[in-house]
């Protein structure tokens, strides 16, 4: 394994030397000499189609790129992740998300214990719960059956479950409402409970930790709440349930741990949709669909543990980001799911991605002298085409975007879905080869117009194609992107799986938060700016 710096890696040398000479090509030309690349540059996997032929590569970048990856040791960083060495070296910790989605029966013994049976026993708890929600024999405190879950959390104790959920409503119990509680203004917990029967809803309280201020803050709030409905301290019981790793401050809340679903510190918060944190996905979908979900994660757990480099789609996909945010200057990349169901896709990849590659010091706290996590981003298609493509188009910022499509549509209706998939098709055209000057005077456009119409293209795209949305699919996406994101920080050299950087901010915020609820003026040591803007603040709320 190496730990030269990445600017002084062969393969890096090489892949500057190469970007000199096939920086500036463009994809018509690429298409041109080799027209059949479209038929070649894909790859498959876990039910998902790749087909990268629109970047900007030959075969000689994916050669070099696939060499960059060696050279950085990502085959030994992941077979060291599968094995459950603590790869977090920031935190000591082990990575082993992968283990959460292990077919009952198998094994993973790391430090002498076997995670996959504690992994299942965790699993079996949360479906014998989910069922008794599910049917009607988990009763709240009034003996009225549950009929609303609301899941408070925050990060990876929400985007996860609320992408989830959203993405497979479609297999969800539609009888039953479910909400998602994460920021800690009011507005939040307040719109999510009030058209809601108290004795007929459900809190799930989802921290890690257990000590997130606004999830503690709106647990708290959530049961001021139904205290205050049903008018009994101990009807909490009935209506509180947690996922944590910390039972003691479970208990401390005033929540059974009877009533906890655990999971354990090598589980990365943004790495736990798949663990106890998905509990409400399973009440949602139910215990048979969650387990579909898990072997997706699988399927292309072991696509990526065991598929040669160059053929291998996490691989392929992080690697394309280090070409374009390393050699072409590339500062974003929008995902653009052409999914209604994946709304929230995006939001939940900006965790994944940003929290673990927006780094600037490798593992051994070198500053890095290279970019590293690009901003991700994105809407559902074909919205976003009437709002910011036009940048992606002819602004002048390079944005290579990842196109999802399916084959079939969840909701059949009329020609909606080709018409849908026909856009995703045209886009990925348009971006790639555009429209030239020639082009659009032919079309005998006045000529003012021509520079205004001209579509430079060479604006690269990976398409992803399934064949339909299910459990099974949505697992295997996110495992695509959750390895996408390992290889980028390995290449990067960097600890792709602490947070110190949110930190800072939530120290603040707890020396802050007095000096905003303090009865008489206080004495203010900050800044010149936070503290007139304390003191402004004061006033307004105060007017
Ligand atoms: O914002 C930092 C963070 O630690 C995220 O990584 C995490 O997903 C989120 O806070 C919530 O943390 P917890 O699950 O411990 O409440």
């Amino acid at each position: 394994m190496t730990s030269t710096p990445l600017p002084e890696r062969a393969s890096w040398k090489a892949l500057q030397e190469h970007h000199a000479e096939i920086g500036d090509r463009h994809l018509r030309e690429l298409f041109a000499e080799d027209p059949a690349r479209g038929e070649r540059m894909h790859a498959e996997a876990a039910g998902l189609y790749l087909d990268y032929s629109k970047n900007r590569v030959t075969g000689e970048t994916l050669r070099l790129l696939t060499d960059l990856a060696r050279e950085s040791g990502l085959e030994e960083w992941r077979d060291r992740m599968f094995r459950g060495e603590r790869i977090n070296t920031s935190e000591g910790r082990s990575v082993l998300h992968v283990a959460l989605r292990m077919p009952k029966g198998s094994s993973l013994v790391v430090e002498g214990v076997d995670v996959v049976a504690q992994v299942h026993e965790v699993l079996d708890k949360m479906a014998a719960f989910a069922e008794r929600v599910r049917s009607g024999e988990w009763t709240g405190h009034t003996g009225k059956p549950i009929r609303n879950v609301v899941n408070i959390g925050i990060g990876g104790s929400d985007l996860g479950p609320v992408m989830a959920y959203e993405a497979l409503r479609h297999y969800s119990r539609r009888d039953l409402t479910f909400r998602y509680v994460s920021n800690v203004d009011s507005t939040d917990i307040a719109e999510a409970v009030r058209d809601l029967a108290a004795d007929e809803t459900l809190f799930i309280v989802s921290s890690k930790t257990f000590t997130t201020a606004e999830t503690l803050a709106n647990a708290r709030s959530a049961r001021d709440w139904l205290v205050g409905e049903l008018g009994a301290e101990e009807a909490v019981a009935r209506h509180f349930v947690a996922v944590s790793t910390n039972a003691e401050r479970v208990a401390e809340f005033g929540i059974d741990t009877a009533n906890m679903f655990g999971f354990w510190d090598w589980v990365g918060g943004r790495y736990s949709m798949d663990s106890a944190i998905g509990l409400s996905t399973m009440v949602a979908i139910g215990p048979e669909n969650f387990r579909e979900l898990l072997a997706g994660f699988h399927d292309m757990d072991e696509h990526f543990r065991t598929a040669p480099l160059g053929e291998n789609l996490p691989v392929l996909m992080g690697l394309l980001a280090v070409w374009y945010v390393n050699f072409f200057g590339v500062q974003s990349i929008a995902v653009l799911p052409y999914e209604q169901y994946l709304k929230r896709f995006p939001a939940y990849l900006q965790q994944l991605t940003m929290e673990s590659n927006g780094k600037r010091v490798t593992r051994d706290g070198a500053v890095v002298g290279h970019d590293t996590g690009p901003v991700y981003w994105g809407e559902p298609g074909t919205n976003g085409q009437h709002s910011f493509y036009q940048l992606i188009h002819q602004g002048t910022r390079l944005i290579p975007a990842d196109l999802i499509g399916f084959g079939k549509a969840l909701n059949p209706v009329r020609d909606h879905h080709d018409l849908l998939m026909a856009n995703v098709f045209a886009q990925a055209q348009a971006l790639a080869f555009g429209k030239t000057e020639e082009e659009v005077r032919a079309e005998g456009t006045a000529p003012e117009v021509v520079p205004h119409r001209v579509m430079p293209g060479n604006r690269p795209t990976n398409v992803l194609l399934a064949e339909e949305l299910t459990p099974r699919l949505l697992g295997a996406l996110v495992a695509l992107y959750e390895h996408s994101v390992f290889t980028q920080g390995v290449v990067w050299g960097v600890d792709s799986f602490d947070q110190w950087g949110v930190e800072l901010g939530k120290v603040l915020a707890g020396q802050i938060a007095p000096e905003l609820t303090a009865d008489a003026e206080p004495e203010l040591a900050h800044d010149s700016s936070t503290n007139t803007l304390i003191r402004r603040y004061r006033a307004l709320k105060n007017a």
